[in-house]
């Protein structure tokens, strides 16, 4: 009797395991080696972000390093990566318990506190989520709590039901209504304000915003642009183009990345399958793209003319390694595995001399090479907070396949 109900026992496990969906289905084996480099990565990291803090006022935040000048870059409180300094200092704080980063990660989360109140941008998940968020993660707070339910608030009030989207972009035109994949990052923020005060309208925006972000945003081979201009009247598509790409048909490398994260975040939140496959979708596009190089850090822009002498974006790759780490827990169709070694291989790139600064030099940032708006001509080639904050991350991710449970 006992052996015939087996099979269905294992049956009704494994239905459980699959429907969880946030069951690790394949027990991914990290490498020694990788390890103890990411080891060595935090500690020396350490002592880059304690370097860094005295490169900036106390209002400031980092923003690039500029190394043919030797020129330091720093930004207000209001520049949509202000959370990614805190943020990184906190995650390098819960590695190895450096007291002098809690120490500077407090001082800072105190000037960055007022953009609570900031409704002129869609960066608000960025800003506070990365920063605060972490923070009320490690040790929660009431008045981490309230900063974010603000910040939330924040948020939503730039949600247009008509839309169906989170404006990103103010623009002078007021029948213009911008929205960037980028966008689909702040969402987390809108969940962690639902699971905390149980008002679901915060969920409800988020899912709108990722269902009409889906349904236009992307083309036939899951590629995304990078901005959709919309009728703010009537939520019309008026115009699908490009910022911060090569053109408006390419694909921007950090924008791939952006989707891949976000959409991997937006199946952890709601479990709806229809997440998982755009995500996978979104995966496959980057990794059988013929112009991702062999280190697997792509060019700035997947379409980019001068491939490959086009500059690196080691940002897209820190994004997209820490989402791998994150969607090869959920991945079906047997594409755990693929996703757990293309983001091994970003890591070990990223941990490499080529990108991983030297200690006390790239103004104290961690990784080199990044791109943030070449069509601007501004941050090409420089060190970025995001690419840090995301490896970061992605290390912290891969270290956790580590441990035993
Ligand atoms: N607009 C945010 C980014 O550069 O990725």
């Amino acid at each position: 009797m006992k052996l015939k109900l087996l099979p269905v026992i294992v049956c009704t496990l494994c239905l459980c395991a699959f429907s969880s969906g946030s069951f690790a289905q394949v027990d991914f084996k990290p490498q020694k080696e990788l390890l103890s480099a990411i080891k060595k990565n935090f500690k020396d990291a350490d002592a880059q972000y304690q370097f860094l803090a005295k490169q900036i006022g106390p209002e400031e935040f980092p923003k690039t390093y500029h190394p043919n000048t030797n020129n330091q870059e720093n930004s207000a409180s209001d520049w949509w990566c202000s959370g990614f300094y805190p943020g990184t200092l906190l995650y390098l704080y819960e590695q190895d318990h450096n007291k002098p980063l809690l120490a500077e990660a407090n001082r800072i989360l105190g000037v960055l506190a007022k953009e609570q109140f900031n409704t002129h941008t869609h960066d608000l998940g960025f800003m506070m989520y990365c920063s605060f968020g972490n923070a009320n993660r490690i040790e929660p707070k009431p008045e981490y709590k309230e900063i974010l339910i603000n910040s939330a608030k924040s948020l939503s009030t730039r949600f247009n039901p008509t839309v169906g989207c989170i404006k990103s972009w103010d623009s002078k035109n007021p029948s213009d209504y911008l929205v960037i994949i980028d966008n689909m990052m702040n969402l987390e923020l809108l969940f962690w304000a639902t699971h905390e005060t149980g008002d679901s309208s915060y969920y409800k925006i988020a899912v709108t915003h990722a269902n009409t972000t889906m349904k236009n945003h992307f083309r036939p081979d899951y590629s995304s642009y990078h901005v959709i201009n919309y009728d703010a009247q009537t939520g019309a598509v008026k115009e699908k183009k490009t910022a911060q790409g090569f053109a408006n048909e390419s694909a921007w490398a950090r924008g791939q990345a952006w989707g891949l994260y976000g959409y991997t975040v937006m199946y952890r939140e709601t479990k709806d399958k229809k997440y998982l496959d755009q995500a996978q979708h979104i995966a496959q596009f980057i990794l059988t793209n013929p112009n991702l190089p062999a280190d697997k850090i792509p060019y700035w822009d997947y379409n980019a003319n001068n491939i490959p002498n086009a500059p690196k974006d080691a940002s897209a790759a820190a994004v997209a390694a820490s989402a791998l780490l994150e969607l090869c827990r959920y991945a079906d169709n047997g594409k755990g595995q693929e996703y757990f070694d293309a983001a091994q291989t970003m890591l070990k790139s990223l941990s490499s001399p080529t990108y991983k600064a030297a200690a006390g030099t790239n103004g104290g940032f961690i990784l080199k090479h990044s791109v943030g708006h070449l069509p601007a001509g501004t941050e090409i080639d420089v060190p970025l907070t995001y690419a840090d904050y995301y490896f970061v991350e992605a290390m912290k991710r891969y270290k956790e396949f580590g441990v035993t449970k």
